[in-house]
């Protein structure tokens, strides 16, 4: 594996959180968390998730739940199509939770995103997650510049971390690059004297950590 994917997994093992979702391989519950993280913050997102579970625990819980149960569990995070998009997906579940890429990002409500979250993380399946975290993190290591919110820079920076992904721990290095983003590489005044990659990091040595991610939107 590449000297950046070691780096992030060595910081990992140190600085990385313990969260509730990565203590299981289901995939119901992985997708569960991932759908309520889309738009939450960890922080709010955690108590959600403990509920969620324990009120419906599995495909079969959820589907059979009447939809305003499954709203009432939401009520507070917002963005509620998300909870009927769960719902009706569950619905839609026959049996098993779907084991390939292409049928879990059927499901209703989600996109390439968490389609590779729960693969990686469930299945260890070689997909690159790509969020904001993600973004952050490869256009400043690599001096990126083209806009994250154009279809180039999308495809872009897909296939960059598509090849940097460490294919022999897909999920561990997903998530180690998404923590990596969320509390060491930040958005703001990141502390970069204590980075790992200070040394090969092209926008610390170009004095452009602060101008990257480049949004065209901006
Ligand atoms: N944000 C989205 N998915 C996440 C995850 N699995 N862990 C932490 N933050 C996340």
């Amino acid at each position: 594996m590449e000297f950046f994917g070691k780096e992030i997994e060595k910081w990992f093992d140190e600085y990385g959180r313990d969260l509730p979702w990565r203590k299981t391989k289901d995939p119901y519950l992985i997708w569960i968390s991932e759908v309520i993280l889309q738009q939450t913050r960890v922080v709010q997102g955690f108590d959600y998730y403990m509920k969620f579970k324990t009120r419906f625990p599995n495909v079969e819980a959820l589907a059979s739940a009447e939809e305003d149960e499954v709203l009432k569990y939401w009520q507070g995070l917002g963005y509620y199509s998300r909870a009927r998009n769960l719902h009706a997906a569950a619905k839609s579940i026959q049996g098993d939770f779907p084991s390939t890429y292409k049928e879990v990002l059927a499901l209703k409500g989600v996109g390439a995103y968490t389609a590779a979250a729960i693969c990686s993380f469930a299945y260890d399946m070689p997909y690159a997650v790509v969020d904001g975290n993600v973004y952050r993190v490869l256009s400043r290591y690599l001096g990126i510049s083209t806009p994250i919110d154009s279809s180039l820079g999308k495809k872009e920076f897909s296939d960059i971390a598509q090849e940097l992904l460490d294919k022999n721990n897909p999920a561990k290095y997903n998530q180690a690059i998404m923590d990596f983003g969320a509390i060491q590489c930040v958005p703001k005044n990141p502390a970069c004297e204590d980075c790992p990659l200070v040394d090969s990091c092209y926008a610390y040595a170009h004095q452009m950590v602060s101008d990257l991610p480049v949004k065209k939107g901006m």
